[in-house]
């Protein structure tokens, strides 16, 4: 086990009827004004933003919207919201929405507090050194952004699609009610399960073994799959929404990569490749198409770690390695995510596009360092 320091400060407000707690929280931190960042109008339509303003307004808290973020956010949004927070004087942001709101505001928070261009935390030429207070009200459980430092955003002029991480960004209060999820349709929920499963994944495929961290991720990761095909079926069912939401916020707040060494994340990596280059491809449709193909040019570093996974994850018997991937596959095929690149409409010669965009982060990975041909070898067999 790696030696390790966990700090999370996040204030997490987790159940039923707590979005509308969010102006006491406000109020409690002495906050005046806030940036409210949302996305395209789905808070509109299931009613949450209607409660937001409800409680801003019982507690005195004024606000000015800015409204537009789009999945796989972009870093032209970002800087509008910083402009109109440092116009408006606010004295914190608050994000309402899935993690493209969250990861944008958390830019916006750093941002406001920064004289320099915003995109270079993500280039890294300079590092957030202070941030606006950032309070977020999740819609979409998948990205764990609701409780961690990650920001995620795409330089569309560049098509870089970056992250940085900061200590500073991390919400102050993350309300998570699972009932305002019942309207996400299937697609939302099969991104959100794959993308969750993918950071236990990274973690637990780094080359660590920890014997507590591994039955923390293998129950995660089976309640993520449990709870999915529930859904799947019953999208209003309280149960499976709530051990599907807390699943996917300790998937990635640091507790599912407890003693490891900050995991592997070249199947992210290489992911992010695939949404710069085409906006339209979501994150987790992306990982259930890299993240099999990964494990098959990697698996032979720790054949063992592979055999455990099919056994304790899919009750697989003296398996092999790739049969464990496969059993992954499967499932994905089963909920109705994509499994090739062909399927998100790439082009064989879109390879070495995908390849040179993925490359920048290059050599990238623990359990296999990746060059720029591994990752150009991924990427045929996600083909
Ligand atoms: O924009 P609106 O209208 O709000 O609709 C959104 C959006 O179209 C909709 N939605 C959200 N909550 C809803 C809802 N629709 C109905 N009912 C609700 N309750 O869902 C769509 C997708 O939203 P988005 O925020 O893009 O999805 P997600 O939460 O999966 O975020 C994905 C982004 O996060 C990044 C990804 O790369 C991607 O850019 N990631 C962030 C990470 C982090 N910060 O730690 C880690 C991840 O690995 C990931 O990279
Ligand atoms: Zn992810």
């Amino acid at each position: 086990m790696q030696n390790f320091v966990f700090y999370n400060p996040t204030k997490l407000v987790f159940g039923k009827n707590t979005v509308e707690k969010i102006g006491e929280y406000l109020k409690k931190d002495n906050v005046k004004k806030v940036l409210l960042l949302a996305g395209g109008g789905s808070i509109k339509k299931n009613g949450v933003y209607e409660k937001v303003v409800r409680s801003l307004v019982e507690n005195g808290v004024e606000k000015i919207e800015v409204w537009g973020v789009r999945p796989n956010p972009v870093l032209s949004k970002v800087k509008e919201a910083i402009s109109v927070a440092k116009n408006e004087n606010v004295d914190a942001i608050l994000a309402v929405g899935g993690g493209s709101v969250i990861d944008s505001a958390k830019a916006v928070a750093a941002g406001v507090r920064y004289e320099g261009d915003v995109w270079d935390f993500y280039s890294g030429k300079a590092k957030v050194k202070e941030a606006m207070p950032l309070y977020a009200i999740l819609t979409l459980s998948a990205t764990g952004t609701e409780m961690n430092g990650n920001s995620v955003v795409t330089n569309e002029e560049t098509l870089e699609k970056f992250s940085f991480s900061s200590i500073h960004v991390y919400p102050k209060v993350s309300v998570v009610d699972p009932e305002v999820q019942y309207t996400l349709p299937q697609n939302q929920l099969v991104n959100g399960a794959v993308d969750a499963i993918s950071h236990v994944m990274e973690y637990y495929f780094d080359g660590e073994e920890v014997s507590l961290t591994d039955r923390i991720d293998e129950g995660i990761i089976k309640t993520i799959m449990q709870t999915t095909e529930v859904l799947l079926d019953d999208p209003k069912n309280y149960d499976a929404r709530a051990n599907f939401a807390l699943s996917t916020t300790l998937a990635l707040n640091g507790v599912s990569g407890l003693g490891h060494k900050g995991g592997d994340w070249s199947s992210h990596a290489i992911e992010h490749a695939l949404s710069a280059l085409n906006p339209d491809v979501a994150h987790g449709a992306g990982l259930a198409v890299v993240f099999p193909a990964w494990m098959k040019y990697v698996y032979s570093q720790a054949p063992e770690r592979f055999v455990q996974f099919g056994e304790n994850i899919f009750g697989l018997k003296d398996c092999k390695p790739e049969e464990a991937i496969n059993a992954l596959s499967d499932w994905y095929k089963k909920i109705g995510a994509p499994t090739t690149l062909k399927e998100l409409g790439f082009k064989e010669e879109d390879i070495e596009k995908l390849t040179e965009i993925a490359s920048k982060m290059a050599p990238m990975g623990k359990l296999k360092k990746l060059e720029r041909d591994d990752i150009k070898k991924i990427l045929e067999i996600a083909y």
